[in-house]
């Protein structure tokens, strides 16, 4: 550090009301928090502004409001063919519905879904229709008198949901719907021994 004398040297010739300034150098921690701003900043202009590594922060913002409510809307009760294809595609909601599945349905369409007692889910034909909304509504109605039970009140939206979800994780957007002949129960099962 400076020794008095050399103070003394270093006093600003000026004065103001009496009051006179040293001439000191701006001490370090000073400095580092200039430079250190300074490198900072170029480094947060590199990364979001010049080489897009990140979304710079407003951004990061919109895009997380957008999906939030992309998340939202398809978890709404206002189902569309577009969000029950959302949510196929969403691996906590079909893994949900094959919960469901296995529990509720396997018992009729097997846990391959490929059928037994009721059709198959994973074929281009359908009874009542192949869109996502035309399923959901076949399994809250049910088919009774052909065999196929009224799932609406014993599983609400939310699992019925999920359930078409699982379903249509087994299909592919735009592949053709097909109408199927009337249903034969077991006719999968019995095909072997059809001629008795
Ligand atoms: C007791 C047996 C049985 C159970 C349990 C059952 N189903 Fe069915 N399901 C059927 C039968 C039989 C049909 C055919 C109805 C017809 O001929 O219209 C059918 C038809 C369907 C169809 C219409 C398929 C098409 O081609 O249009 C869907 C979808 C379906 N079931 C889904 C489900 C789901 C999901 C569950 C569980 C929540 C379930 N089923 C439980 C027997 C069952």
């Amino acid at each position: 550090m400076n020794n008095p004398s050399e103070e003394k040297e270093l006093i600003r010739p000026h004065s103001y009301d009496g009051i006179q300034e040293y001439d000191k150098r701006l001490p370090n921690w000073w400095l580092m928090t200039l430079w250190g701003a300074i490198a900072f900043a170029i480094g947060y202009w590199l990364y979001y502004q010049e080489f897009h590594f990140g979304h710079e922060p407003g951004l990061a913002v919109e895009i997380q409001m957008t999906e939030n409510r992309e998340r939202a809307s398809a978890k709404s009760s206002v189902l569309t063919n577009d969000s029950l294809w959302t949510l196929s595609r969403d691996q906590k909601t079909v893994d949900a519905g094959k919960a469901t599945f296995l529990a509720n349905c396997a018992s009729c369409h097997l846990p391959t879904l490929t059928g037994q007692i009721g059709p198959s889910l994973v074929d281009e034909y359908w009874l009542h229709g192949g869109t996502p909304l035309e399923v959901a509504n076949t399994i809250e109605k049910g088919e009774i008198e052909k065999g196929m039970p009224t799932w609406g009140p014993v599983l609400g939206q939310q699992k019925i949901t999920e359930v078409v979800a699982f379903i249509f994780s087994h299909h592919q957007r735009g592949e053709p719907i097909k109408q199927a002949p009337p249903w034969i129960p077991g006719q999968v099962m019995q095909t072997p021994v059809a001629g008795n």
